[in-house]
């Protein structure tokens, strides 16, 4: 992305600070898994958001005094030794060249720097505190400046996390390539299926087609879950045997340049669908659907999940899974054993994008350019009370990922088929 689009982000989220004022953002640190391994580095969503920069122990300072803005970087200073080992760092030159900032530290200094900034400052922001333990350098002369400055978190989190709810070309552009990738992956899975096959073996093509695509990272650790294994909502083993007449679930996405996609479909590993799995995946597709179709700005997240628990009340009515009223039944929570999450979340940087539901004490209006899943489930675990057991251990769930537009939506994930015949035709493929 362009520098200047970071640039602009820090302009925008100053104008929210009062009076002069520190903003202070840390990046994401290198977590030691043992001795002088590590575990896989990812930048914190925030930092990137802001700054771009890739490098782990660096903190952002947004500095506003009047009408002077200042943005000051402290990050790992150059050292040849230990660019052997871990790579070439961008280094304190860099980060005012090659990233922008108008003044660069080592974060080494960072104490001494921040000591003079802060003098400079009546109000200091940052994020939310556990941010702020993690890192080398970065808490001592914060966690002293807490003591005497006036501190304001929420109100700079509360202004990013708005901004990052609503996405530009640029993000919108890596979201639609981290949705295609993960089709194309998606696709590879339900073509290799075959019973007898290991789950691990489908999230090793899952990944192979994201990593071969230049997805370093995932967007979190794929679900794949064969059978009553999908009962379990975050099933991550990945190491059960796909059985001949299960279904198979699986809950994979690809990360392309930051951005999440976030992809569910649930699919017959012979290939063809039991009457009964047909039935229960036909009203969670029903119910998919018709959330996609009522999606437009201006609807809010409570109307959007009412709709999905209304239609699968009267699918499971219908299949002799609930019995009564169906308003009676909704009013007692009567689908919670069976659908027991919410209809969706936002998605972008993070996937399950940061931003409150809510605006103010009323709920969040969907607006044009807002990314969120759709993703309702039915799950029968083995042993469900009352329930006839030829519905044991199905779990269902379809996800996709919705752009809002300025007349309704965009499924980003569309290309991707659900509807059961072409599960079934595309399975027959090699
Ligand atoms: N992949 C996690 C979720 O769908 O929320
Ligand atoms: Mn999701
Ligand atoms: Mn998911």
């Amino acid at each position: 992305m362009e520098l200047s689009v970071f640039e602009n982000r820090r302009l925008e989220l100053l104008q929210c600070l009062s009076g002069d004022a520190l903003a202070v953002i840390p990046s994401a640190t290198m977590v030691l898994r043992n001795r002088d391994v590590h575990y896989p580095f990812r930048q914190h969503s925030d930092f990137w958001y802001l700054t771009g920069f890739p490098e782990q122990d660096a903190v952002a300072v947004l500095f506003k005094k009047g009408d002077v803005f200042r943005y000051v970087l402290f990050c790992q200073p150059k050292d040849p030794v230990a660019e052997v080992w871990m790579g070439e760092r961008v280094g304190v030159d860099g980060a005012c060249t090659v990233f922008g900032a108008d003044e660069a530290y080592s974060i080494q200094d960072f104490d001494t720097v921040m000591g003079r900034l802060l003098q400079e400052a009546s109000n200091l922001y940052t994020l939310s505190l556990p941010q702020l333990t993690v890192g080398q350098y970065q808490h001592s002369v914060l966690s002293g400046a807490l003591a005497h400055c006036r501190l304001t978190a929420s109100a700079l989190e509360d202004h990013l996390h708005l901004m990052r709810l609503t996405k530009d070309e640029n993000e919108m552009a890596c979201m639609r390539l981290a949705a295609e990738v993960s089709v194309r992956a998606h696709q590879q899975a339900m073509r290799m299926v075959r019973p007898g096959m290991h789950a691990y073996e489908v999230q090793a093509a899952l990944e192979h087609v994201m990593l071969a695509s230049g997805c370093h990272h995932q967007a979190y650790e794929p679900i794949v879950a064969p059978g009553k294994h999908a009962c379990v909502l975050h099933y991550t083993d990945n190491d059960a045997v796909l059985c001949d007449g299960d279904l198979l679930l699986i809950d994979a996405g690809a990360e392309s340049d930051y951005y999440a996609c976030d992809i569910t479909r649930t699919f017959p590993i012979n290939g063809r669908f039991t009457d009964e799995q047909k039935a229960l995946y036909n009203v969670v597709l029903d119910a998919q659907n018709q959330v996609i179709t009522a999606i437009e700005p201006g609807v809010t997240w409570d109307v959007l999940h009412a709709l999905s628990v209304k239609v699968i009340v009267d699918g499971l009515l219908q299949l002799g899974i609930l019995v009564g009223d169906a308003d009676a039944l909704i009013e007692s929570q009567a689908h919670k054993p069976f659908y027991m999450h919410g209809i969706g979340h936002w998605l972008g940087l993070d996937v399950h994008d940061v931003g409150s539901r809510l605006d103010g004490d009323q709920p969040r209006r969907l607006a044009p350019h807002m990314v969120l899943t759709v993703e309702p489930g039915i799950y029968i675990a083995p042993g469900s009370d009352g329930i006839d057991p030829k519905w044991y251990g199905i779990g269902i769930r379809i996800e996709d990922d919705v752009l809002v537009t300025e007349q309704g939506c965009d499924v980003l994930t569309e290309s991707l088929v659900k509807d059961p015949d072409g599960i079934e035709a595309l399975m027959q493929q090699d």
